[in-house]
């Protein structure tokens, strides 16, 4: 199978104003709805991720459940349980072609240097946009022009989450 997969890859994460998507090996913010959007948009399918963004799951949360984990690092000695480990991004996405279910995407879940790293092959960007100033050291990747804005959920304004931060869900196919 190629290394597209089938289903094609996505690369999904969430940004503060500005593109930040982390800080201090974290996500600087509260946002339960978009950890349940992000659950429910990767469960059944393989997710990509590098070692730091591993490392920034507290252990009782890793593997993420119903999705094979694969993690990508150039240390052959890092014990990674339940995951399974790639040494480069090409190695990791044809890892995810032959796990995926027949047109099931991959999910690459990041962190940034993945998501630089990922853009140029991905299909398929869900980006959530968070109404938030904050300092961060992680920043998402600069969309390449030839991706267009597909949908907006919602179509305007914002969602309110429970924490009181405003958010919104991009979704850009190319
Ligand atoms: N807001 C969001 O949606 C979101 C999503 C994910 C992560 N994050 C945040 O992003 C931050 C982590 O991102 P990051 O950019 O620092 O790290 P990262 O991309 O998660 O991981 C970087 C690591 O991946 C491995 N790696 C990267 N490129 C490689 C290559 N070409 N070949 C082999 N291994 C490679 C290396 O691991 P080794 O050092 O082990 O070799 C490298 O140290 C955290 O703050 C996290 O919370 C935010």
């Amino acid at each position: 199978m190629s290394a597209q997969g089938a289903g094609g890859i996505g690369l999904i994460w969430a940004q503060a104003r500005g593109g930040v998507i982390g800080a201090g090996g974290t996500m600087p913010w509260h946002l339960p709805e978009d950890l349940k959007h992000f659950s429910r948009t990767t469960t059944g399918s393989p997710v990509v991720m590098g070692r730091r963004t591993w490392d920034s799951f507290p252990a009782r949360y890793r593997p993420l459940p119903g999705r094979t984990n694969i993690v990508i690092t150039r240390d052959d000695a890092l014990e990674l349980p339940g995951a399974v480990r790639a040494r480069s991004l090409p190695e990791a996405l044809e890892l995810a072609a032959s796990e995926a279910a027949p047109g099931a995407p991959t999910w690459v879940i990041g962190g940034g240097t993945i998501y630089a790293d990922a853009i140029e092959v991905a299909e398929r960007l869900v980006v959530t946009e968070i109404d938030l100033d904050v300092d961060g050291d992680t920043t998402a990747p600069e969309i390449p022009e030839d991706f267009a804005l597909r949908s907006a959920e919602p179509a305007e304004g914002w969602h309110v989450s429970a924490s009181g931060l405003r958010y919104r869900i991009l979704t850009y196919t190319r």
